[in-house]
């Protein structure tokens, strides 16, 4: 995790490298820092919590004149969040920024201790700094080069040296993009950091160091220049605007008609657009958090409808264990970001068992999105809250698309009815997403309690473990998703006067099952709220969207979660878009 970004120009680098910063926002944030650097002096101003208070610190310092540094954002892995541990970190000659974990910290440190460096904080990347330092004589690409080849693990690193007025980059297995702009270039570890200045971008590959003025960026790697292509991204500068919303969260929430319409329109004209599956016998859907169960919807619609074994995993188990696999497994990578470790590492291992990988992913220039074999990419845009709302609503409804396809493809269904509601769905959900009043009203209800229970079976139950999450990330609110029928074994112990049990009923097979289900936590004084696609007479506290086909349903009521989980958060007055603890992108493990 943690931000990075770094400017030399034309201009001087403070509201560059704050507002930079604020982009980064969502890598982390719990402490902050900046270094700015000129012939004679580096200055270095940090802080603790989020980039406002460093901003206000840099505020009443007197700052050099500069037209070069470098910042960054972080999200404590070595250490605590402390101004001590904070980036950027000096030693000697170098002052540098990381992103990534070093796993040979402890080993380098301890040898670079008795060489007689004295560290000032407990993180893993001052023992970067101090091996730049200690190869340094006069040439900067030479004493990274030396360096890296010591450091196992991750890292991009913007690194500044003393007697230079130049900035260098390098990264292995964790983002960063060089940007280009006039008179002026930047380093960032994403785009939508310094696209108010650029669109153009080159990304480095491992072992490659860039070497920047304002005026070139010369790239080496083993010392032999390397041509590389310049890229351009299409975000839009205002697409970091909360367009008039109290919250990044709420703004993206409102956005998923229109991405959805944006993410479907290829595949609804021509299906075929999308991967074969049936050449399979077997897929592995592996992801992280969300995404994981976005996974969850499209297991349960591919074995449903198409007939097709699915396993879900969580990316960091997925790495670790003995995974068995046959000659016809699709491994499937869901990422938003394309940058999770985990579940970079989960397509490595599947690749190097050459089996066959998809990656369904927001970010085109992302790791997952170039070293997998296939491709979907859902068109979400830059997504900012942390907590993720319109990206899962595009991976659940690629994947709903997907079972869909692979189930005609197999002559399981036969009914284009399902491509003419696909195409109604965008509207449907707008439909639903406007009746924010209903969704305020149930979370006034329930905004002061401590503990919550999602319960639902089958889709209903994937639905239920992505609104139960949403809830927790949010609102700090301990929140269980249950399936409907496990519950009275054991964890209906748990059901007490007025506890808010959500109830999520849009399987019609099964229907009757989960309202039984119901009566048993009511009966027991739970507060119940059904979500469903059809009125209970019965059911006082109820949410219903439009009924539509099965493959679709969880797009419209995942949604009515997302909402009722931003309600009560804004009710609890807490930090909605930078939740505490978390980040957006882990590129940890
Ligand atoms: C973090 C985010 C989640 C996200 C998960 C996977 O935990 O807070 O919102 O679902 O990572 O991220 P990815 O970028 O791989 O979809």
């Amino acid at each position: 995790m943690c931000g990075i970004i770094g400017y030399v120009g034309k201009s001087s680098p403070k509201e560059i490298l704050i507002e930079g910063l604020k982009s980064l926002e969502y890598r982390g944030y719990d402490s902050a820092g900046v270094a700015l650097k000129n012939d004679k002096e580096v200055q270095i101003i940090k802080s603790v919590g989020k980039i406002s208070n460093l901003e206000e610190k840099m505020n009443k310092e007197s700052l050099i004149d500069s037209n070069l540094g470098i910042a960054h954002t972080r999200w404590a892995t070595h250490g605590k969040p402390t101004e001590e541990n904070a980036h950027p970190h000096q030693i000697g000659n170098i002052t540098l920024v990381h992103n990534g974990i070093i796993e040979n910290a402890d080993e380098l440190r301890k040898q670079l201790m008795v060489e007689g460096i004295i560290f000032n904080s407990d993180t893993d990347t001052e023992v970067a700094a101090a091996l730049i330092n200690k190869y340094y004589e006069s040439n900067p690409i030479e004493a990274i080069n030396k360096a890296i080849k010591e450091i196992n693990g991750s890292y991009a690193l913007g690194v500044l040296f003393k007697d230079s007025d130049k900035l260098y980059t390098t990264r292995k297995d964790s983002p960063l993009i060089v940007g280009i702009g006039e008179e002026e270039n930047f380093i960032a570890s994403d785009i939508a950091a310094i696209i108010n200045y650029t669109n153009k971008y080159i990304l480095l590959e491992e072992g490659e160091i860039a070497e920047i003025t304002k005026d070139s960026i010369t790239v080496t790697k083993n010392n032999k220049e390397i041509k590389k292509e310049i890229l351009t991204t299409n975000m839009e500068a205002d697409a970091k605007d909360k367009c008039g919303y109290d919250h990044y969260m709420l703004k993206e929430i409102m956005e998923e008609p229109i991405v959805l319409e944006k993410t479907f329109k290829p595949y609804l004209d021509n299906l075929n657009l999308l991967p074969d599956l049936t050449k399979y016998e077997e897929i592995h859907i592996v992801a992280c958090g969300s995404a994981m169960y976005a996974g969850l919807i499209g297991s349960s619609l591919l074995e449903e409808y198409a007939n097709t074994k699915v396993d879900v995993e969580v990316a960091s188990e997925y790495r670790y264990k003995n995974v068995i696999y046959n000659r016809k497994t699709l491994v499937i990578l869901i990422s938003q970001s394309g940058e999770t470790a985990d579940t970079i590492a989960a397509m490595r291992k599947a690749k190097e068992n050459n089996i066959d990988t998809l990656a369904i992913v927001n970010v085109k220039t992302s790791t997952i999105a170039r070293e997998s074999d296939q491709q979907i990419f859902i068109e979400a845009g830059p997504e900012i809250a942390v907590a993720t709302t319109k990206a899962y609503i595009l991976q659940a409804g690629i994947l709903s698309l997907l079972a869909y396809k692979t189930a005609k493809d197999k002559k399981l269904v036969n009914d284009d009815k399902v491509v003419e509601e696909a195409k109604m769905l965008p509207r449907l959900l707008k439909e639903v997403l406007d009746r924010r009043e209903d969704y305020l009203k149930i979370a006034k209800e329930i905004y002061n309690k401590e503990d919550m229970f999602f319960i639902g079976r089958k889709i209903d139950y994937a639905i239920s473990m992505e609104g139960s999450l949403k809830l927790k990330e949010v609102s700090y609110i301990h929140s269980e998703a249950y399936q409907a029928g496990e519950l009275k074994h054991g964890t209906i112990s748990l059901i007490e006067e007025g506890l808010p049990v959500f109830a999520i009923i849009t399987d019609e097979a099964i229907k009757d099952k989960t309202i039984s289900n119901i009566e048993e936590v009511k009966s027991r004084g739970a507060k119940t709220i059904v979500v469903s696609n059809e009125e209970y007479e019965e059911q006082t506290l109820q949410i219903t969207v439009p009924k539509i086909s099965p493959f679709f349903q969880s797009i419209l009521i995942v949604p009515t979660l997302q909402l009722i989980a931003y309600e009560v958060a804004k009710l609890r007055n807490c930090d909605i878009d930078k939740p505490k603890n978390l980040a957006k992108s882990v590129t940890v493990e």
